[in-house]
């Protein structure tokens, strides 16, 4: 790989809406209990947005933050990426309403769409754009507003997703910085799109008055078989960065799972063998987030003093796709 530069994470910052609905509210609008969902899921609150909310703004929340935090101005953003599949928009790019909210200018915006692994895959690009020297700050963020694409009708997706953004800057490392990014691995196999997806509003099932009735632009999944390709997922594209780079996963100060499920994570964590004392759970708070949980959980560890510059962090994800993917970062 020709590598000219490395990249780092040089701020985070999240938002998640005001409204936070937990289990209980919950019992009174589908057929469920707060005992089913949190042994599932391990879930207890999450927020929605409010009626004049969408992606984007939440979106801008986030950046503000994590420029604040890289200590950055809007003017040294080169670029934007944002990972989402509930965008304000099939188009124009939500990247692009960021750029406009932001007031940043002339840099090149994009949107990723790769389900809940969105952030990482985002972050990917960003750090190859900042390797090659073609930029050199990378605003990247993953947000997502799955309340807006619920079945109500369907219990056994409705309770498990809630609205939130995260953001990263990534920007060129200096020769006297910590912190980069060590290596990342990224995957998909399609030929499971079908187990999680949103069947009509796209050019295969444009909208009509029956795909609405249908629920057809919400969310379709099937849970227990996703479960499975998670764990298995995950762990692969976890170890594959780990022996690439001859890391031992006691080395591993902090791991970051996509927030899907805490049966997920804690079956994860023990295939790795990690001290579960060093994965960072913040579900109960947020529910599944996509590709917005990522981000929030490593904002929330920064700002809460557990994640430490110089810290070894081994964050994955899988999703929609299917996609999956690792990244292991010194902070
Ligand atoms: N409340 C009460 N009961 C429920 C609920 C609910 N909300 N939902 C389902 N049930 C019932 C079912 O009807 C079923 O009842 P039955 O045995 O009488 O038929 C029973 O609970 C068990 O249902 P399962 O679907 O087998 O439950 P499971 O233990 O698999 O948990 C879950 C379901 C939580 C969805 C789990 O499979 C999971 O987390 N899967 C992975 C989800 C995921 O990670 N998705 C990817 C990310 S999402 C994205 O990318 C946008």
């Amino acid at each position: 790989m020709n590598m000219q530069y490395t990249a780092k994470i040089a701020g985070t910052g999240m938002y998640a809406p005001k409204r936070i609905v937990n289990n209980f509210d919950l019992e009174k609008m589908v057929d469920t209990s707060d005992e089913w969902i949190r042994t599932r899921t391990g879930m207890f609150e999450r927020h929605f947005v409010a009626d004049d909310e969408a992606a984007s703004d939440l979106a801008t929340h986030a950046a503000h933050k994590a420029l604040e935090a890289a200590k950055l101005r809007v003017r040294d953003i080169d670029l934007i990426i944002v990972g989402s599949v509930t965008s304000d928009h099939a188009f124009p790019s939500t990247a692009c309403i960021v750029q406009k909210n932001l007031g940043a200018k002339s840099c090149m915006a994009f949107d990723v769409s790769a389900g809940c692994s969105g952030f990482l895959y985002a972050s990917d690009i960003a750090r190859q754009f900042i390797e090659n020297g073609s930029v050199e700050h990378a605003l990247v963020i993953g947000v997502e507003v799955l309340s807006r694409f619920t079945n109500w009708e369907d219990r056994g997706t409705c309770v498990l997703f809630g609205d939130g953004s995260g953001a990263a800057m990534i920007s060129r490392a200096k020769s006297t910085d910590i912190g980069r990014i060590i290596d990342t691995h990224m995957e998909a196999d399609g030929t499971y799109g079908n187990l999680l997806i949103q069947p009509a509003g796209g050019s295969r099932l444009p909208a009509t008055d029956e795909t609405v009735r249908e629920h057809k632009h919400t969310v379709h999944m099937e849970g227990n078989r996703i479960f499975k390709l998670a764990v298995k997922s995950m762990y692969n594209q976890c170890e594959t960065v780990l022996k690439r780079n001859n890391w031992d996963v006691k080395s591993i100060d902090w791991l970051i799972s996509h927030q899907a499920n805490l049966r997920i994570i804690e079956s994860l964590g023990n295939k790795l063998k990690i001290d579960p004392k060093k994965v960072i759970i913040n579900i109960e708070k947020y529910a599944n987030t996509s590709a917005a949980s990522i981000p929030i959980a490593l904002d929330e560890a920064v700002r809460a003093g557990k994640i430490r510059r110089g810290d070894v962090v081994l964050m994955t994800a899988f999703g929609a796709g299917l996609t999956s993917g690792a990244m292991l970062i010194r902070f």
